[in-house]
């Protein structure tokens, strides 16, 4: 059965269900052999109690259509085995979030747009014993002493719990799955780039130009980075610094680095900080910092202005512009006091490209500019556009359609990749060039 089918049917015999679903759950208990159950693999298990549960139904059950007893049966053992209600999500690959507002409320977000389903829990002691299922998997708890628990379960999907009475309407999960990531190749399928400016990055990346990766929350620059960093030559060690992985990048040799937050006494938290120095001390060819949130900004600077070229990062800003401002924030924020113009001198040297993401009202995530840093040394910043996204006028389907528009790339970059063996796929420079800035030279 479909899973829409399933939910319509869960929806519409609701309460009848649970009646039902609570006693045959007790009487498969009562039936099965847990000692042996324990010894089988995990679809073993499901085989033998759909098993004993058809065999149970068959001999005194009620009398239901093959369609709803084959509910009822996966119904139950999806409680007595795995996430209950939430199984028939989390089977569906569409999903990449589910929502659980205490036991009535549940919503899932699916090709980025959030949905209420008509899944709900029979009890918020149900949901309860999902939780514990949860994280349990992980040797966690949660209860009154510990009201919130974040964790990345074994089959990779980020948990967060949180209960009363620190959340207000009962207890919240949310767990979000990671789909398998795009490929540079279908971002441009799905016009999130066209096929000039995934070149012209793919360019940048092997001359090893340092990239900053910007946008709103889930504007998709985890998703960018992650098709970005598969641009990476294959030879090359790459390690990946997150405070929660979400990145998986398909290369050979990549090293993949993890924050953890303190324990219950406070103790024992790694930051990413912390792990952006320790990675210098690992030989990396390329550091790749998930995302950029405070004094880490600093090191990972300092890194990329000390032989750590072709380093990418995201960093949460509204505009290019703002990325610069926001990393220069960030920057401060380290215990190193330094002056404005020495921050930006160490901006303007680290940072050479950044490419900025917007999420548009139709849902769909696009780059909608692509910046050259060309700002030397203490200057203020400026930037140089090299691709921008010009919006039409919006339609009546309310789709939001437009043109990816190149400019000519600065002298300076376009020797950059000429030196690395890149030819250059972007609109070259005009006869008459703009007056170069003092101090314009080569790093
Ligand atoms: N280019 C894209 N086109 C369509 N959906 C996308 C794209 N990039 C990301 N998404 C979806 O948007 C959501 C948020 O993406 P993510 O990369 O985590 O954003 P961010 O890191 O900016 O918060 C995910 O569900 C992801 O699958
Ligand atoms: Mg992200």
């Amino acid at each position: 059965m479909g899973l829409r089918d399933r939910l319509a049917v869960d929806e519409q015999r609701h309460d009848d269900d649970n009646d039902l679903a609570k006693t045959y759950r007790e009487r498969l208990l009562e039936e099965v052999d847990v000692d042996e159950l324990a010894r089988l693999s995990p679809s073993q298990r499901r085989v033998r109690l759909e098993r004993v549960l058809s065999r149970i139904l068959s001999v005194d059950g009620p009398v239901l259509s093959a369609r709803e007893r084959g509910a009822l049966v996966q119904r139950i053992t999806d409680d007595a085995l795995g996430l209950g209600v939430l199984e028939p999500l989390l089977a569906d690959e569409s999903v990449t979030e589910i929502m659980v507002n205490g036991s009535q409320d549940v919503f899932v977000e699916r090709y980025g747009k959030v949905e209420r389903v008509p899944t709900r829990f029979a009890s918020v002691e149900q949901l309860y014993q999902t939780i514990d299922r949860i994280v349990s998997q992980v040797n966690r708890r949660v209860d009154e002493s510990s009201p919130m628990v974040d964790a990345r379960l074994p089959s990779g999907e980020r948990v967060n719990v949180i209960i009363p009475p620190l959340a207000l309407d009962g207890p919240t999960l949310t767990i979000r799955r990671f789909p398998t990531p795009f490929r540079m190749g279908e971002l441009v399928d799905k016009g999130t780039l066209d096929t000039g400016t995934a070149s012209l990055l793919g360019a940048c990346v092997r001359a090893r130009l340092n990239i900053v990766v910007s946008g709103g929350t889930g504007s998709g620059k985890t998703t960018f980075l992650n098709a970005l960093s598969g641009m990476i030559p294959d030879h090359e060690r790459i390690v990946t610094i997150e405070d929660a992985a979400e990145l998986s990048l398909q290369q050979s040799h990549v090293v993949r680095l993890e924050s953890r937050p303190a324990n219950v006494e406070g103790r024992g938290a790694v930051t990413v900080r912390e792990l952006v120095r320790n990675t210098l001390r690992m030989r990396p060819d390329r550091i790749i910092v998930g995302e950029v949130r405070g004094g880490e900004t600093m090191d990972m600077l300092q890194a990329m202005n000390t032989g750590h070229d072709g380093s990418v990062a995201t960093v949460h800003a509204n505009t290019a512009r703002d990325a610069l401002g926001r990393l220069e924030t960030l920057a401060s924020m380290s215990e190193i006091e330094l002056p404005a113009a020495t921050l930006r001198d160490q901006i303007n040297s680290a940072i050479d490209l950044i490419v900025h993401l917007e999420r548009a009202e139709d849902g769909s995530r696009r780059v909608v500019e692509v910046q050259a840093v060309t700002s030397q040394r203490r200057e203020e910043f400026a930037l140089t556009p090299l691709v921008r996204f010009a919006r039409d006028p919006i339609g009546p389907d309310r789709t939001v359609t437009g043109t990816f528009v190149p400019s000519p790339a600065p002298k300076q970059l376009l020797e950059r990749l000429h030196r690395a063996g890149e030819t250059v796929p972007v609109a070259e420079p005009p006869v008459a060039e703009p007056v170069e800035t003092a101090g314009g030279g080569t790093r």
